[in-house]
């Protein structure tokens, strides 16, 4: 049926049911009752598994709660379609067969009469269904091996762990629309960090506000009161104020109970975000907790998990100060080829990204369990360090708990610079690809943190489309072709001797005209991504972009590995020494590659294209 046709109907249902009843159009098996000019009461007759709630990502936020045999079970917000229904998502029934269910909306439109917001689109369209088709048409731009949400809104990843061969990721979800609101823990879990199930919303919001980024630990001896091996959860509850909320799950993080004697950190100022860890060294539970506002990070200890004592704070003054501080982790890692361990601290921070809105930035040190101490450099400054020189990598944090001693991170892959407006529908927000960090010391003497894409991304490749032992590039450009059949979405691997030159480019193109530019610059040992052509660009001024990476090589050699999704482009130099991480809406996919040395010659070799496994 048409839009035309569905408002058609929908004003000779209006037109009945002024006259005979107080219902503005009764869907089978659901009653509307338009009460005033915003307000509706709809009540479900039917039997059916989800109410589907038509959207429309334009309008503001209608608020309802919802009542089952009259007692409030919760209060949501959804941007209720006015003019048009660009998508439903489904409000999922099944828990409450048999019972009395009612929906108390108010809309945010200021309608002139009971008469014209009966015609709201979200009147019209709404209705029960049994299934609700999660594989949304928006093929285009989603993803085809990056985490994402089925429906709905993500922001950062949450609360990770792994248990008993499985990766846990929770997220900030929003299962009522495709912008940022009604904050919950979404969880999906992989055994390979590729495949995701999805599985229920874990944590809902509660009594203390909805639910802010956390971590997750487990709980081996039981120290919560919680059993023993309990997975707990510590995240900020958002109401009026922020606050630090526990719960515990007793089956492996699929539902948690909440602490009944929440909060258990309350602060007088904006702190959220907690991450805790068992300190092996000092047998105590560590916790760091951002300052948002005050630019720094709190470290407190505990016995139980429940009474957290403030030992010290970190970072005023310090670092990038340009934004707020968000999403902290802390954990210790080796130093390659020497015989030390150092302490990373992360501090996500929303702007001051080097090529604006958010970034994840980064220091080294020592943890003596009360008290971070960072390194300084050469000339004695705490230097400001990035994981990753894109615009699209933000609230990176690690698993707890990873096998082989692994410390596997994963971030969200958009920029609070434009993620509620980037041009997907249904869905908003997809994950980086996980990557495994290590640190490494750079040709500046100083230490870094590498990021490489985790192993298991190679059981991904399939077809090898370029198979390029070695070649001379040259100034003229030579054009690759990417796997057709598969969209362009592939793996790119190849090695650059530039040592003869004074840049080397790779381009992707397609036949509108889209292209990404990424161009090393030999003696400025830099990387830059250059996506201000990629395609649609427009929907905010702070996309079109070029980012750059320091390579942190002295020797004009560097290998770059590629990877390419439906929006997304990742690009790993030199085992992840430099990441860059970019979202890109081409019009149509990329079609070709090509390499192009400047200013003299570049040797090539090992360039492989494999097209991926979808
Ligand atoms: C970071 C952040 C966190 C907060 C969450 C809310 O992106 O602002 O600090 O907990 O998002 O969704």
């Amino acid at each position: 049926m048409t839009k035309l046709s569905t408002g058609l109907v929908a004003i000779s249902m209006l037109v009945a049911s002024v006259a005979y009843s107080p219902f503005a159009h009764s869907a089978e098996g659901v009653e509307i009752n338009c009460l005033g000019v915003n307000n509706t009461l709809v009540r479900i007759t039917g039997n059916a598994n989800y109410l589907l709630l038509p959207i429309q990502d334009s309008n503001d936020d209608a608020r309802i709660n919802v009542l089952v045999d009259g007692k409030l079970e919760e209060t949501f917000f959804a941007r209720l379609a006015k003019s048009r229904t660009d998508f439903f998502v489904p409000y999922d029934l099944s828990p409450y067969k048999g019972k009395n269910v009612v929906f108390d909306v108010v809309t945010p439109q200021g309608r002139a009469s009971v008469r014209e917001s009966k015609e709201d689109a979200c009147w019209v369209d709404l209705k029960l269904a049994d299934t609700f088709d999660f594989a949304d048409a928006e093929s285009k731009y989603r993803p085809a091996y990056h985490h994402t949400p089925l429906y709905g809104w993500m922001n950062d990843p949450n609360g990770m762990f792994y248990k008993d061969g499985k990766w846990h990721l929770y997220y900030q979800y929003n299962p009522y629309g495709s912008k940022w609101q009604n904050m919950s823990w979404g969880h999906s879990v992989s055994s390979d960090l590729i495949h995701w199930e999805h599985l229920p919303v874990a944590i809902k919001p509660n009594g203390l506000g909805t639910v802010f980024s956390g971590s997750c630990a487990i709980d081996r001896q039981g120290s919560a009161g919680y059993g023993e091996n309990a997975v707990i959860a510590l995240y900020t509850s958002a109401g009026t104020s922020q606050m630090q909320s526990l719960a515990a799950s007793n089956d492996n993080g699929t539902t948690f109970k909440i602490h009944n004697a929440n909060p258990v950190i309350t602060l007088e100022s904006e702190a959220r975000d907690p991450n805790m860890f068992w300190n092996e060294k000092t047998g105590e539970w560590n916790l760091i907790l951002a300052h948002a506002l005050d630019h720094e990070m709190l470290i407190f200890t505990s016995p139980d998990l429940k009474q957290w004592t403030l030992q010290s704070s970190f970072g005023k003054g310090l670092g990038s100060q340009d934004g707020v501080w968000e999403c902290p982790d802390l954990f210790e890692l080796p130093l390659e080829g020497e015989n030390i361990s150092k302490w990373v601290l992360i501090c996500n921070i929303n702007p001051g990204c080097p090529f604006g809105g958010s970034a994840a930035q980064y220091f080294i040190g020592d943890f003596d369990g009360k008290k971070f101490t960072p390194d300084t450099d050469a000339s004695g400054n705490v230097p400001t360090k990035w994981l990753d020189y894109g615009k699209d990598h933000y609230a990176t944090v690690s698993w707890s708990n990873c096998p082989d001693n692994r410390r596997t991170v994963i971030g969200w892959m958009s920029n609070w610079q434009y993620a509620n407006e980037v041009p997907t529908m249904q869905y908003r927000s997809a994950n980086t690809l996980p990557r495994d960090l290590k640190l490494f010391r750079g040709a500046d003497g100083d230490i870094y943190v590498a990021s490489a894409p985790v192993p298991e991304l190679t059981a991904l490749r399939s077809t090898l489309s370029v198979n390029v032992k070695k070649v001379t590039a040259n100034s003229k450009k030579s054009v690759y072709k990417l796997p057709a059949a598969n969209d362009g979405i592939c793996e790119i691997l190849l090695n650059v001797d530039a040592r003869k030159a004074q840049a080397f480019n790779i381009e992707l193109d397609n036949k509108n005209g889209d292209k990404v530019v990424m161009t090393y610059d030999v003696k400025n040992h830099s990387m830059s991504f250059d996506r201000t052509k990629s395609g649609k660009v427009d929907f905010s001024t702070h996309f079109p972009a070029v980012t750059i990476a320091p390579t942190r090589e002295n020797n004009g050699n560097i290998a770059l590995r590629l990877f390419i999704d439906r929006s997304s482009i990742e690009l790993f130099g030199n085992d992840g020494q430099f990441v860059m991480t970019n979202l890109v809406f081409p019009t149509i996919p990329y079609s070709t590659l090509s390499i192009q040395a400047v200013g003299g010659k570049a040797k090539v070799s090992d360039f492989k294209v494999f097209s991926i496994k979808q």
